[in-house]
C-alpha cells in the first residue's frame, strides 16, 4: 500500500499491519524477494579504508597538555579531511552498551499493536516508531528497509514505559554521550582558537543541548539490492554517535567515492553533523552517509544526535567569518532546522545543508 508523498512538507507513513519485524518474521522462510512497496535499486558497492581516523578520548581530557594538544589537533583534522572517526577510551562501559542492545531488540519484539501506541501524529512528537516513506526523483513513495524508534532526550527526556530496562540504560547512555558531545564541541573550539565561554555556552548553549536517540532494525533483505536502509543524507546537530551490533552496513562518501565505515563494536563512530559544518564555517565536514542491508544478518544501530540548544540560532562563528571575510552560510534556529528537516520527504535532492550554502569554495 505505497502511498503517494505529497510535497516537501507531507508527513506520516506508520504502517503498523507491516512493520518490517512482523514481515521478516511471519514469512521468513518464504521471503524470496522485495516487496515492491520497499523498491529503491541501489549500487551498494563501496570500498573499504583502513585510514578512518581513531581519535582517543582519553588523551582529549589527559591532564597532560602535551597529550591534549595532540589529540585536540587530530579531531580538527579528522573532521575536516573524513567528517568521520573512531572515537576509543570513551568510557561508556561494555555492560551498559550491551545492556541498550537488548533493551532495544525487547522494544523492536513488541507486539505491532503495543508499539502502535508511539506511531507519530506529527514530525515534532517527542516519541516515533514505525517505518518510514520517501519519495524518489520521479517523487514516487518507497518504504525503508528499516523500523526505527526516535527519541527526544534532552532537555526533557521522553521514553517508552515499556520494555522497563529502556528508559533506565536510554537516560545512562545520552547522559554520558551528552558529556562526551560537549568535550568534542569543546576541542573543535579550541582548534580554531574560539572563545568557548563565548560559543560553547552563550552561543551554542550546549548546557540545553537537544538531543536525540534513534535505534533502527534492519532485517535481513533477500535483495539487498532492491532496498535501503537509509539514503544517503546528512544529519542534524554537531556530533552524531553511532554503535551497532557488529554488522556492517554504515557507508561513507568521501573524496566522491563511498567507503564502508566499519568500527569496531565497542568504539562509537561519530560524524559532525550539519550546524558543526555550519558554524566553523565549512571547517568541519558533515559528511553524507547511507545504510545499506545485507542478506544475511540483521543489524541494529542506536544513533543520537546530540545537537546544540533548540533555541539556539546557528551561523557560521563571527569570529571565523571575519578571518575567511564571509559567511558561507545562513543561520538558523537549530530547532526549525530539525523540523524542517523531519518534515523533509525527499532523500535525492538538495540537502537542507546544501540549501544553507551561501557560497562554496570547492
Ligand atoms: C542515521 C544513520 C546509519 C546506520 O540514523 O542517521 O545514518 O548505520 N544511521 O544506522
Ligand atoms: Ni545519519
Amino acid at each position: 500500500m505505497a502511498s503517494r508523498v505529497a510535497g516537501s512538507d507531507s508527513f506520516k507513513h506508520f504502517e503498523f499491519d507491516a512493520t518490517l519485524k512482523h514481515l521478516s518474521d511471519s514469512s521468513s522462510s518464504s521471503l524470496k524477494s522485495v516487496p515492491s512497496k520497499f523498491n529503491f535499486t541501489n549500487e551498494r558497492t563501496a570500498f573499504t579504508s583502513d585510514s578512518l581516523p581513531i581519535i582517543d578520548f582519553s588523551a582529549l581530557v589527559a591532564g597532560d597538555p602535551h597529550q591534549r594538544s595532540k589529540a585536540v589537533h587530530d579531531l580538527a583534522t579528522a573532521c575536516r579531511d573524513w567528517g568521520f572517526f573512531i572515537l576509543v577510551n570513551h568510557g561508556v562501559p561494555e555492560s551498559l552498551m550491551e545492556s541498550m542492545f537488548k533493551a532495544v531488540k525487547e522494544f523492536f519484539n513488541l507486539a505491532d499493536s503495543e508499539k502502535k501506541q508511539y506511531e507519530a501524529k506529527s514530525a515534532s512528537d517527542p516519541i516515533k516508531c514505525g517505518n518510514f516513506n520517501v519519495a524518489n526523483t520521479s517523487n514516487q513513495s518507497f518504504t525503508l528497509w528499516r523500523d526505527y524508534l526516535k527519541l527526544y532526550v534532552h532537555p526533557t527526556f521522553h521514553c517508552p514505559h515499556k520494555p522497563q530496562l529502556l528508559r533506565d540504560v536510554v537516560q545512562e547512555y545520552t547522559q554520558i554521550t551528552r558529556k562526551l558531545a560537549l568535550e568534542l564541541v569543546e576541542a573543535v573550539c579550541e582548534a580554531l582558537e574560539l572563545n568557548q565561554r563565548r560559543y560553547v555556552d552563550e552561543i551554542l548553549k550546549m548546557e540545553s543541548s537537544f538531543q536525540m536517540f534513534v535505534t533502527n532494525y534492519y532485517p535481513r533483505c533477500p535483495q539487498p539490492d532492491q532496498a535501503i536502509g537509509i539514503p544517503q543524507h546528512t544529519d542534524p546537530g554537531m556530533f552524531t554517535f553511532l554503535v551497532h551490533n557488529g554488522v556492517a552496513g554504515l557507508q561513507i562518501e568521501h573524496d566522491g567515492k563511498w567507503f564502508n565505515a566499519d568500527s569496531p563494536q565497542n568504539s562509537i563512530l561519530v560524524n559532525a553533523a550539519d550546524q558543526l559544518e555550519i558554524f566553523t564555517n565549512g571547517r568541519c565536514k558533515s559528511v553524507k552517509h547511507r545504510a545499506v542491508v545485507n542478506e544475511e544478518k540483521d543489524r541494529i544501530s542506536i544513533v543520537v544526535a546530540n545537537g546544540p540548544s533548540g533555541e539556539a540560532v546557528i551561523g557560521p562563528a563571527e569570529a571565523l567569518v571575519e578571518k575567511d571575510g564571509g559567511a558561507k552560510y545562513y543561520a538558523m534556529k537549530y530547532e526549525e532546522y530539525v523540523e524542517s528537516q523531519l518534515t523533509k520527504s525527499r532523500f535525492d535532492g538538495k540537502s537542507l545543508l546544501e540549501q544553507q550554502i551561501i557560497f562554496s569554495t570547492n
